[in-house]
């Protein structure tokens, strides 16, 4: 199949595109900014079937290359992580992260629906376990996942409304230590004043629950990637690691 991902430069996304080519698959592995794409191109140099390009899912310019390619399977991977607290975190800073997640990934889909009805084709979007719970410091994140996943169910009524065949599947990654994660954390310096104190322990604590939790291997969640390319009838949603849908559960009975 020939297959674009966005936001592949490293982390899950890079190990995604490394497992469809040794699966026999074409990809087109898309990067955020064009020196990444040149890092890429000279790492896989010797790979014929893969194609490196930069697509910027918020800059409308870079769609013009992918709307002109016949695809069979679009991955939306790409997305921004903000963190900070909701009591004064800048409303800019959110907006941002919806520019990202939720307005440029749909923006891009929609450019490139026709194509995939073209070719009979199938959607995949990473979203994330943490958009179904609610998480202190994550709020900006979590909902821009929240709705995107929304975003996603939506969408696959609206097509199955048409008759059209494209599969809509959802990834809910829990946790991996790709370093996403880490940087969001770190960002938590939006504290109110009033209440940093407590803020601070609590955010101490939550850095501990993620470095705990976190997976170092990514084996499990890129195997959900590979089911819902390959299988004959992808389902609705895929959730990895086991570990971390334990711990939802759990955490949804508490907090939820
Ligand atoms: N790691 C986890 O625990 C976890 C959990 C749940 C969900 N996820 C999701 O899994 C996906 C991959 O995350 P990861 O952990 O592997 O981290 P990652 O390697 O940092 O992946 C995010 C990618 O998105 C790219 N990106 C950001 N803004 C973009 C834009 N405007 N256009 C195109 N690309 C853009 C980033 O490029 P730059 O670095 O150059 O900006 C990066 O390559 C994300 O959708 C994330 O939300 C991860």
């Amino acid at each position: 199949m020939h297959i674009l991902i966005t936001g592949a430069t490293s982390g899950i996304g890079y190990r995604v595109a490394e497992a469809l080519l040794e699966r026999g698959h074409f990809v087109y592995l898309t990067t955020h900014t064009e020196k990444e794409s040149q890092n890429l191109r000279e790492k896989f140099k010797e790979e014929k079937a893969i194609s490196i390009f930069k697509l910027d899912i918020t800059n409308p310019k870079d769609y013009e290359k992918a709307s002109t390619l016949s695809i069979d399977v679009l991955i939306c991977h790409a997305s921004l992580g903000v963190g900070g607290s909701l009591i004064d975190l800048d409303v800019t800073k959110i907006k941002e992260n919806y520019d990202v997640n939720v307005f440029g990934n749909l923006s891009f889909i929609q450019k490139m629906i026709p194509i995939l009805l073209a070719r009979k084709g199938r959607l995949i979007v990473t979203s994330s376990i943490a958009s179904i719970i609610p998480i202190p410091f994550l709020g900006s994140y979590t909902s821009t996942k929240a709705s995107l996943s929304m975003l996603m169910k939506v969408l696959r009524m609206e097509l199955k409304l048409l008759e059209k065949p494209i599969s809509v599947s959802l990834i809910e990654p829990g946790i991996y230590n790709t370093g996403f994660n880490d940087v969001m954390l770190d960002e938590i310096a939006f504290y109110s004043k009033q209440h940093k104190k407590k803020l601070t322990k609590f955010q101490r604590l939550e850095k501990q629950i993620f470095k705990m939790m976190g997976k170092d291997s990514y084996k499990s969640i890129v195997k959900k990637f590979i089911k819902a390319v390959e299988a004959s009838h992808p389902r609705k949603v895929y959730r990895a690691p086991f570990t971390s849908r334990i711990f939802t559960k759990i955490y949804l009975l508490l907090f939820g």
